[in-house]
């Protein structure tokens, strides 16, 4: 018999982690990436989330994991059901076999029976761009040295008197989760996501501290920064920084705090990513300092995972930038299931008719890309009317993971 027909008939999976298998997968994430995985992605690691763990067995043993969380999401007021991937491994012995790809297909299949719209993935390999993953966004990412953050120095809260800026703790996440409810772009996060995040500490992979901005007792904004004592640089050369992760509240007030995050940590450098969504913050920053900040994505990738669903929850977004007339008519169609990879896609309005290739190319004519010049991934094609129609109403913005980054 084929060593290939032996290992399928041993294969069971991919499907959910079963309960009495919690050590096992410890083992197959703690050995693949480090063994605090658990305690760094609580919201990952849940009783409440073993659903979403999906696994590969050989045998008795779990071999392979692709996980996720499922969450909404609000892009400038539209609801959306989102979910990201994270966590993705095979122990070493049992790569190259097809697991991890049948295990990401297996989740795309879940998660769109459970309503998912688009799935963000922490990660750009080719496991996922094989598969129409693509990075989308067209963001900015600043690095500021002291002397472009001396210029911010007379930036105030609104108000223009004294502020503060310290460490908050759990105490605070009801402001916190206020003002991150403020941002017309974000997740619709629980509170328990609030309370892993600051009881562990770890946001987007690193350890990070929680720094909020206040007027008075008034929190105004908040901002969470990767530790940079406990950042791995490339090399010893390289200048120690400090990277804001996440922040949210009012623009004046986040801008104000970062000349005095910079004197805290008495590092060379300040990184910060402004979303292409965001009006303000990546314009001023650029005009107040001199500094141009570098073209780049949102975070990883993103699969569509169903697309017409997507697209009908997002009309009142394109209705607000084309217009009723030239978005009450259109339609969207999907040649393929929810979920799966294959298949092209068309938008139509009466009889003019726009025809996206493929899931890749799809993701990036959505959400748009920072990479436009090299894009590979071919360009829609059909009725130039509706297409230019189109072309106004869009990107959708990207979100940006933050604390809820798996
Ligand atoms: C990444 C990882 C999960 C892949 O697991 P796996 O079970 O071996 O995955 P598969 O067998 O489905 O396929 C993976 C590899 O086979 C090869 N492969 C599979 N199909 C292929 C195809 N059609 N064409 C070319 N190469 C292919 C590729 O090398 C591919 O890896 P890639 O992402 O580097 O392109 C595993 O290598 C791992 O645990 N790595 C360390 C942790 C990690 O990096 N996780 C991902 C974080 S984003």
């Amino acid at each position: 018999m084929a060593a290939g027909t032996l290992e399928t008939q041993r294969r069971d999976g991919p499907r959910a982690l079963r309960p009495d298998e919690w050590e096992q997968l410890d083992h197959v994430v703690g050995t693949v990436f480090r063994p605090s995985m658990f305690q760094d992605y609580p919201q990952l690691f849940n009783e409440v989330n073993r659903e979403n763990l999906r696994v590969v067995a050989e045998g008795d043993a779990v071999v392979c994991h692709v996980g996720f969380i499922q969450r909404p999401a609000s892009l400038q007021g539209c609801r959306i059901d989102v979910c990201a991937i994270g966590a993705v491994a095979t122990l070493d012995e049992h790569r190259g076999k097809g697991y991890a790809s049948l295990a990401f297909q297996d989740a795309c299949d879940t998660a769109a029976a459970a309503g998912v719209d688009v799935m963000l993935i922490s990660g750009g390999r080719g496991l996922y761009t094989r598969v129409g993953c693509r990075q989308v966004g067209d963001d900015l990412d600043f690095s500021f040295s002291r002397e472009e953050l001396a210029r911010l120095a007379s930036v105030r809260p609104p108000g223009g008197g004294d502020f503060t800026v310290a460490q908050v703790g759990a105490e605070r996440i009801p402001e916190l989760a206020a003002l991150y409810a403020t941002e017309p772009v974000r997740f619709l996060r629980r509170r328990e996501d609030w309370e892993m995040a600051l009881a562990c500490g770890v946001v987007m992979n690193t350890p990070s501290h929680f720094w909020g901005v206040s007027v008075g007792e008034t929190l105004v904004a908040y901002l969470i920064v990767h530790d940079p004592s406990k950042v791995r640089r490339r090399s010893a050369d390289e200048p120690a920084s400090v990277r804001v992760v996440e922040f949210g509240g009012v623009r004046a007030s986040v801008i104000a705090a970062l000349p005095r995050l910079i004197a805290h940590y008495d590092v060379e450098r300040l990184a910060i990513h402004t979303q292409g969504s965001d009006p303000v913050l990546g314009r001023v920053l650029r005009a107040a300092t001199g500094a141009a900040g570098t073209p780049s994505g949102a975070s990883g990738t993103v699969r569509i995972i169903n697309f017409v669903q997507l697209m009908e929850r997002c009309r009142p977004l394109l209705a607000e930038r084309m217009g009723h007339a030239a978005t009450a008519g259109l339609t969207f169609h999907a040649d393929a299931e929810p979920g799966s990879q294959e298949g092209s896609f068309s938008i139509r309005r009466g009889d003019a008719k726009v025809r996206i290739e493929d899931l890749a190319s799809l993701a990036v004519f959505l959400f748009g890309s920072h990479r436009a010049i090299e894009a590979p991934d071919s360009e829609p094609s059909g009725d130039t009317v509706l297409l230019e129609d189109l072309r106004r109403a869009l990107p959708l913005p990207s979100l940006w993971y933050g604390l809820s980054y798996v």
